[in-house]
């Protein structure tokens, strides 16, 4: 099996290599070779070239593959250049797409599954829905075969760990130094996060399979954990206890729109999912590291890129807490316990 994956050396896609290497694939990764390449391997060859300029694209396209999985298309635009350099030169079009297409509704079972309306509230999800569109248009045009797959949080070595506040987050350091953090409501919205080698497990096992042909799948794993948990298991990763004072979302992210914009668009609400339809077509799709191993592995990896997040200067953040701790909110004190 011959697969291009556009991005290759990113959060997910590193997680998509490793199991299309160990399925024996012969990959070709296509990205601006800006990052480093951990993945070198007999079976996996590299295109430099960036995305945007479609000439540089349109390298991808001098031979046929079996499958291409874009993991960087953001844009209608962008899936249209897809569409137009990829129809008819490969058998299947894998496109990584977003849980954020949902929008912020719960069903009365809860899980968000692949059946319930898409209503994106941010940008990012109103254009990633936009290029779902676009390219089951070109499936139902038979330029490819369409998979979309829709990732919830995906976290692992190479990028930060988020929590409710921020993508890279300074509750880690605050925690391991004892302070109280910020967590939005009253901490009992709900999450899921999927580390990224389970996640890349459902790319790699979808690529040829063909019941996963115009379909999309979310792709979570089965725990989910309220906020307090998420912040009580990941202290417990640090050997210390959460210390959490919880105020508004509004009242959070006013403070500053652009730092915590992950709270305002997305982590205020529950991010629960049913990947019951990925499990049913692809069964390699088994998700096997729970947060606190995943935890412990991304930390690890933060420390030894030298990316550990320092908190003792983010004055904004002291603010926040002192302005919390002055109209006498107090924080709750969340031992890590082994049954979380
Ligand atoms: N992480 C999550 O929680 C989450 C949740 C839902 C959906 N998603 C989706 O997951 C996808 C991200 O995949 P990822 O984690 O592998 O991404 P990533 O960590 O951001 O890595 C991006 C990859 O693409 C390459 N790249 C970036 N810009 C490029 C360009 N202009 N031209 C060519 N290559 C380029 C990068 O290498 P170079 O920099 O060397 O080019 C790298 O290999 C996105 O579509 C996102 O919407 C993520």
């Amino acid at each position: 099996m011959d697969v291009l994956i556009i991005g290759g050396t990113g959060l997910i896609s590193t997680g998509i290599v490793k199991h299309l290497v160990a399925r024996g694939a012969n990959v070709t990764m296509f990205n601006r070779g800006k990052r480093p390449n951990h993945l070198r391997h007999a079976q996996v060859q590299q295109i430099t070239g960036d995305r945007s300029s479609l000439v540089e694209l349109s390298m991808c396209a001098r031979r046929p593959w079996d499958v291409v999985i874009d993991m960087i298309c953001f844009t209608p635009e962008q899936a249209e250049a897809d569409i137009q350099v990829f129809g008819g030169k490969c058998r299947q079009f894998i496109f990584c797409s977003t849980v954020c297409t949902y929008g912020i509704k719960s069903p009365a079972n809860i899980l968000v599954d692949e059946t319930f309306p898409q209503e994106p509230i941010s940008q990012y999800g109103r254009n990633k829905l936009a290029c779902e569109k676009k390219f089951l248009a070109a499936h139902e045009q038979k330029r490819f075969a369409v998979t979309i797959i829709r990732p919830s949080h995906t976290y692992g070595p190479g990028a930060p760990l988020i929590d409710n506040l921020e993508s890279d987050a300074v509750s880690w350091d605050r925690i391991a130094k004892g302070k109280p953090v910020l967590c939005a409501g009253d901490g009992l919205g709900l999450w899921v996060s999927t580390y990224r080698d389970d996640v890349g497990k459902l790319f790699a096992y979808a690529a040829l399979n063909e019941k996963t042909f115009g379909q999309a799948y979310n792709a979570t794993r089965d725990q989910h954990l309220t906020w307090r948990d998420y912040y009580r298991t990941v202290a417990g990763v640090l050997g210390k206890e959460a210390r959490l004072i919880f105020m508004p979302a509004e009242w959070i992210w006013k403070h500053d729109q652009q730092r915590f914009g992950l709270l305002r668009e997305i982590t205020a609400y529950h991010g629960a999912y049913s990947s019951e339809k990925a499990k049913r077509d692809v069964p390699e799709f088994v998700c096997e590291t729970d947060l606190a191993t995943g935890a412990s592995a991304t930390f690890h990896d933060i420390r030894r890129r030298g990316a550990w997040r320092n908190g003792d200067s983010d004055r904004l953040y002291d603010i926040m807490i002192n302005k919390a701790l002055a109209i006498g909110m107090e924080p709750v004190i969340l031992p890590w316990s082994s049954s979380t």
